[in-house]
């Protein structure tokens, strides 16, 4: 049977590198769809609501997809904002999709989960597999709501759901939005633009990151593992590597001497104290082999690398 894969908020950070990965790495037809009218950067682009069953079920029939990447969400700080629009988007939006995957052919489905689903008390701020999760925000709630709903549905309908508990994703694009690791991502643009940065969170706050490249590593690895290598049906915890504002400007600053940050901490500030510090991940190294690449300081370098080099292309262009 023929590949086809839907990726659903496909003009997202961790979707449009999910989907330029998919179209290089794999023999499969890539549909990149998102709530956008239309996006010209994807072969097959499809307008889909994730709220909109009929929609979306139209297009998995049409395609007759057979994977689903479901990557349409509302993010933390964007969820506080609203949290009714957070919570259908997030719930509402899985229920559709994890229908669709047990009463059409679809054969796997996956989940991004989150650090987010953790808060509360964490004894020395390193998140165990099993810690208890007790989240803070709407989308951490939604999130480990949705992490037992495919736990659900694997069991009762045997829907091959597989999800990873994201940390905040960094990388050199800025289709970001509404995240409160987003400060890691837009201190580049303003590094290498104004050459100073305010950062939303105070010097010391430590959280765990992952550069994308290993996100999406980490997504086609466990989308690939044999099946009986999936143990956890909920969500596995992933890390990469920890830092805080500080950290990763004293990086920056080793290739930028004259940039400058400072510090105006807002409500963000009380999401990311109800956060982890450090993931344990062993479970994801066990079960299906993770393990990342990219430390901070590989990070930053490639970051300010292809940033600079995406500015000089498109210098060239204009
Ligand atoms: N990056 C996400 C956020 O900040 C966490 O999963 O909301």
């Amino acid at each position: 049977m023929k590949k086809v894969i839907l990726i659903t908020g496909c003009c997202g950070q961790v979707g449009s590198q999910i989907y330029n990965h998919l179209v290089l790495h794999q023999k499969a037809k890539v549909i990149a769809s998102d709530i956008k009218l239309s996006a010209n950067e994807f072969r097959i682009y499809e307008q889909v609501n994730v709220l909109d069953y009929q929609s979306i079920l139209g297009v998995v029939r049409r395609h007759e997809v057979t994977e689903i990447y479901h990557l349409a969400a509302i993010l933390s700080s964007a969820g506080e904002n609203d949290i009714e629009r957070a919570w259908k988007t997030n719930i509402n939006g899985l229920l559709n999709i994890l229908n669709i995957c047990r009463d059409e052919k679809v054969s796997k489905l996956f989940f991004p989960s989150s650090i987010a689903v953790f808060g509360g008390e964490i004894k020395n701020k390193i998140a165990k597999q099993t810690q208890v999760l007790t989240p803070t925000t709407m989308y951490g709630v939604s999130k480990a709501a949705g992490e037992n709903l495919c736990n659900y549905y694997f069991h009762k309908f045997a829907v091959d759901v597989r999800s990873i508990r994201y940390p905040g994703i960094i990388g050199p694009q800025l289709n970001i939005g509404g995240g409160t690791t987003d400060y890691a991502v837009e201190i580049f643009h303003s590094a290498l633009g104004s050459g100073k940065f305010s950062c939303f969170l105070s010097a010391d706050t430590i959280l765990p990151m992952i550069y994308i490249e290993d996100a999406i590593k980490a997504t086609v690895n466990i989308m690939q593992a044999p099946t009986k290598n999936i143990k956890i049906r909920t969500s596995y915890n992933l890390a990469g590597f920890s830092f805080s504002p500080q950290m990763i400007s004293a990086e920056i600053k080793k290739i930028i001497p004259e940039f400058v940050i400072n510090y105006a901490p807002d409500h963000r500030q009380a999401i990311a104290d109800s956060w982890p510090r450090y993931i344990n991940d062993e479970e994801a190294k066990k079960d299906w082999n993770w393990s990342h690449s990219y430390n901070l300081q590989l990070m930053v370098e490639t970051i300010i690398d292809e940033i600079k080099s995406y500015d000089y292309q498109n210098s060239n262009i204009a």
